[in-house]
């Protein structure tokens, strides 16, 4: 399928690893022009390199900035400089961010602090900064990245499900809000993917709360529980959710908005 995204200005942030660089890759395939922002900034450079080596003959379609989305001044700096550098901004991936393991009780004000910093007070900042710049060409996409615990919570990701739950909101009232402008906000409840952020967040819970993985490696331990909690019977792939994600940012949605795709093997929890 023709994404009919050729020319488009993309942010995707978080997009030095996992899903947030599937979907870089993935937009850039379909010829967008994508600013990647992340945190390590060799890291970013890395995967701005591989970008470009896999677009040959598009190297100046890929910039990168790192720069800590939670921090005040982010969000407007991210898009100035896509504006900047390309000229216009027509989509956003709000995709940084990592799971939080733990209940109320076992959470402290920091986890609350630093977890709502980056997932949802950087998403509203970076909508709120590009909005203007879509509604100028009455186009615009908006993805953001939450999880199926925001529609089915685990008390097990009780902080990550909480704020996923209001992204889901965010996204339905917003899509209202600039429906009127041709702007598609939408968002992904994703399940359990295999992914940097499984083996540092995931699987060290795992382990305090399962003594027979003691012995298996941590690729082993994503695996058996994937299968234990996907009706697939595996985790996904950071592919399968970028491929997802670039259809709702492309010409080619024109009238899903509000929605929170589920994109989780049939699952409904993953812990
Ligand atoms: N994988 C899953 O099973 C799963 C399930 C549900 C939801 N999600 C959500 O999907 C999104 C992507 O997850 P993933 O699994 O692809 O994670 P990942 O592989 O750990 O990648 C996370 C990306 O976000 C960047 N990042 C993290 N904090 C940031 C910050 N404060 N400012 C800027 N960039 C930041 C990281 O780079 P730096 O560290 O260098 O900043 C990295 O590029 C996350 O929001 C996650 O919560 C994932």
């Amino acid at each position: 399928m023709n994404l009919e995204i050729q020319g488009k200005v993309a942010v995707v942030t978080g997009a030095s690893a996992g899903i947030g660089f599937a979907v870089a890759e993935e937009l850039l395939a379909n010829g967008a022009r994508v600013l990647i922002v992340a945190r390590d900034e060799g890291r970013l450079n890395q995967a701005a390199t591989r970008l470009i080596s896999g677009a040959p003959g598009h190297e100046k379609n890929v910039i990168a900035l790192a720069v800590d989305v939670s921090r005040p001044e982010a969000a407007q700096l991210i898009i100035d400089q896509a504006v900047g550098a390309f000229g216009e901004l027509d989509i956003l991936v709000n995709n940084a961010g990592r799971a939080h393991a733990g209940g109320l009780l076992t959470s402290t004000e920091q986890d609350w602090e630093e977890m709502t910093g980056v997932k949802l007070t950087s998403m509203r900042r970076l909508c709120r900064a590009a909005i203007p710049h879509m509604q100028k060409t009455k186009w615009g996409r908006i993805v953001n990245m939450s999880s199926i615990g925001g529609i089915y919570p685990n008390p097990k990701l009780l902080v990550s499900h909480v704020l996923s739950a209001a992204i889901n909101n965010l996204t339905k009232s917003l899509a209202l809000e600039v429906a009127k402008d041709g702007i598609l906000v939408n968002a992904i409840g994703i399940g359990a993917v295999a992914t940097d952020n499984w083996a540092n967040n995931m699987v060290p819970a795992v382990r305090r709360a399962r003594a027979e993985f003691k012995d298996l490696s941590d690729d082993e331990v994503v695996a058996r529980i994937s299968a234990e909690c996907t009706p697939v019977g595996r985790a996904g792939s950071a592919r399968e959710i970028a491929a997802i994600a670039a259809f709702l940012a492309s010409n080619r949605n024109g009238f899903v908005t509000g929605d929170t795709i589920e994109a989780s093997g049939g699952a409904d929890r993953f812990m």
